[in-house]
């Protein structure tokens, strides 16, 4: 839970269409700078005061599931399991936070490479940090970038993954093309995600309004972009509802993150939705289909 999320969301009204280019790239250059003042102003909030972990995540709670810092990797892994994560993958992690999943990925796989990126440089430079402690800078590179405009990679990616970040991004469906881009033939984008669930319209204050969809457009949104195999499938009891619980326990944490609590008295969590999505990028002829060893998701 991003507590840039809190900020106050401008809607989207644009006139001609080179007007609305401009308007689109000034309004979003504004957004994320706002975002990221915010975000650094919070450096400090934490999801876990008495854990290890930075994760900014709301976990994954299979029955036995006590500490924040267990769920939080158990939902690195219901990633890593969902995109295949093979010996040799090369990774891109889009909205890396403070980068712990990435240190997961790292012992419990062998990628050649895996590069996070995040807007916040606060959450880049601990990332950074982290990983020269623990020696991985070599196999681990931390960049400030945007989800929306990844041009300054200039590689591609067997796997694209998101962890809980892509409903800040302005926009979504943005990320979709630039992951799409980036991805090499056969590459796989796997996000987990929070979304309204069918038929609901709830605005849930993390969500950017643009990304205010259901898991059916979110489809058709992959779709769009190219991408084909979509699958979604929703987490939410074992995601949210636990969450939720934790958050009770978090005593500190309520003038924090206030919002949370607004949103919780109103009983709107019972409208939000958390998926896991899977989709592929099509194999192109010239090249021979991706294959690894671990069995589908
Ligand atoms: C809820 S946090 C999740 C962080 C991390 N994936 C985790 O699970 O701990 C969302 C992250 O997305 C980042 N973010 C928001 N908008 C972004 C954008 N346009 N491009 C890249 N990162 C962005 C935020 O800075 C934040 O670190």
């Amino acid at each position: 839970m991003n507590l840039l999320s809190t900020l106050t969301r401008s809607a989207f009204s644009f006139g001609g269409s080179a007007t609305m280019a401009s308007a689109q790239v000034s309004e979003r250059a504004s957004y994320e700078h706002e975002a990221v003042q915010e975000a650094v102003r919070q450096a400090k909030i934490t999801l876990n005061p008495h854990g290890k972990t930075r994760f900014q995540n709301m976990g994954y709670w299979t029955d036995g599931t006590t500490t924040f810092d267990d769920a939080a990797i158990a939902l690195t892994r219901v990633v890593a399991e969902a995109a295949e994560f093979c010996d040799g993958d090369r990774i891109l992690d889009v909205g890396c936070g403070f980068g712990d999943q990435d240190f997961v990925w790292i012992e419990e796989h062998s990628p050649e490479r895996l590069v996070a990126v995040d807007i916040n440089p606060a959450h880049i430079e601990v990332a950074r940090e982290t990983a020269r402690d623990r020696n991985l800078s070599d196999q681990l590179e931390f960049r400030v970038a945007s989800a929306v405009d990844l041009s300054s990679l200039e590689e591609t990616f067997d796997k694209v993954v998101s962890l809980e970040a892509a409903h800040e991004f302005m926009t979504r469906e943005a990320f979709f093309s630039e992951a799409y881009r980036v991805l090499s033939s056969g590459g796989r984008l796997v996000t987990t995600d929070l979304l309204p669930l069918p038929g609901r319209k709830v605005q849930h204050f993390t969500i950017h309004p643009a990304n205010n969809y259901s898991r059916i457009v979110y489809a058709e949104k992959l779709w769009q972009a190219g991408f084909v195999n979509v699958k979604i499938q929703s987490l939410r009891e074992l995601v949210l509802k636990p969450f939720e619980k934790y958050m009770e326990t978090l005593v500190h944490a309520r003038g924090l993150a206030g919002k949370w609590w607004t949103f919780k008295r109103r009983r709107l969590n019972s409208q939000v939705d958390y998926v896991l999505a899977i989709a592929d990028k099509p194999v192109t002829s010239a090249i021979p289909e991706m294959h690894c060893p671990m069995g589908p998701f």
